[in-house]
């Protein structure tokens, strides 16, 4: 074997990181060239090879703007978004899982009355009714505790991505009420394609995979002395929670769609409660 492709040659590239470096930064770098160079040997990875997966990044780089974030894509398909948030996010006890961010969140969204309807045009579709009661950790209601949501519209399009749907369609912010309690209106979610025209979506076909996401919704909450939650729920009749594009569902954040009582002005209601882990939950942070 040539010299370069000795374990010894992986361990004198790590040894030429300064000792002065950052702790934490030499423990990630280092262990990035072992896991890349054992990948490469493993492989046998040829020039070729390499050099495509180089142009598959600087194409992911190119098509990326503050409408689209093809680095997050290309992540969320190789499950490496939704590993990290789970390790990020460790659950405290009782309290609501995490799931990932994704790359549609935008900052800003309107602050509305509990109750309101997050719909201002665009597609129509079945309507629904979200609910419930955010705790804090001890399981006590939390007032004042900021709920932030977002979903595509029936057509399975963000409003960034859709010229036809008026600016922030589809995004609320509320806050609960003396009894933690949170509500709003939308359309009931659909199962939608990640955006797969660009390197992302090559790399599904490569791997004979489709791009579908469940029924969902985005949730952001978070209240002074609680961690910051973001999180989804999901359609649990959705064929795709046993199969989403980006390995984001979780049991626990699997809702059920019930139809309304006959006059409601809801189709469905969905009642989901939440629970925010300790600012102390954040176990990193205390390692
Ligand atoms: C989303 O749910 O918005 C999403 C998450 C990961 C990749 C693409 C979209
Ligand atoms: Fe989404």
């Amino acid at each position: 074997m040539s010299n370069a492709a000795t374990n010894a040659f992986t361990e004198s590239v790590i040894a030429a990181m300064s000792p002065d470096m950052d702790p934490r930064a030499r423990l990630v770098m280092g262990s990035l060239i072992r896991h890349i160079h054992d990948f490469a040997r493993e492989v046998n990875l040829t020039t070729e090879e390499w050099l495509a997966g180089l142009d598959l990044l600087i194409r992911a780089g190119k098509m990326s703007d503050d409408k689209r974030n093809e680095m997050i894509l290309l992540s969320d398909i190789i499950g490496l978004e939704s590993l990290v948030d789970t390790l990020d996010h460790q659950a405290e006890d009782g309290a609501t899982e995490s799931a990932v961010l994704g790359p549609f969140y935008r900052e800003g969204a309107p602050i509305l009355p509990n109750g309101a309807s997050i719909v201002q045009g665009g597609e129509t579709g079945p309507m629904a009714l979200v609910q419930g009661v955010v705790t804090g950790p001890d399981g006590r209601p939390l007032a004042g505790a900021v709920v932030d949501v977002w979903e595509t519209s029936p057509n399975g399009l963000y409003e960034q991505q859709d010229p036809d749907q008026p600016d922030m369609n589809l995004r609320g912010r509320f806050q609960t009420d003396a009894q933690g309690r949170y509500a709003f209106r939308c359309v009931r979610p659909v199962s939608y394609p990640i955006p797969f025209d660009g390197p992302a979506g090559d790399l599904l076909q490569l791997m004979g995979r489709h791009p579908y996401r469940p029924a969902h919704i985005h949730f952001i909450v978070h209240a002074p002395g609680c961690r910051k939650l973001v999180t989804q729920i999901f359609d649990r009749e959705d064929r795709y929670c046993a199969d989403d594009a980006v390995f984001a569902v979780k049991d626990s954040l699997k809702v059920d769609f019930v139809p309304a009582p006959a006059g409601s002005d809801a189709d469905f209601l969905v009642e989901y409660n939440i629970q925010l882990a300790s600012d102390a939950a954040d176990l990193r942070a205390v390692a």
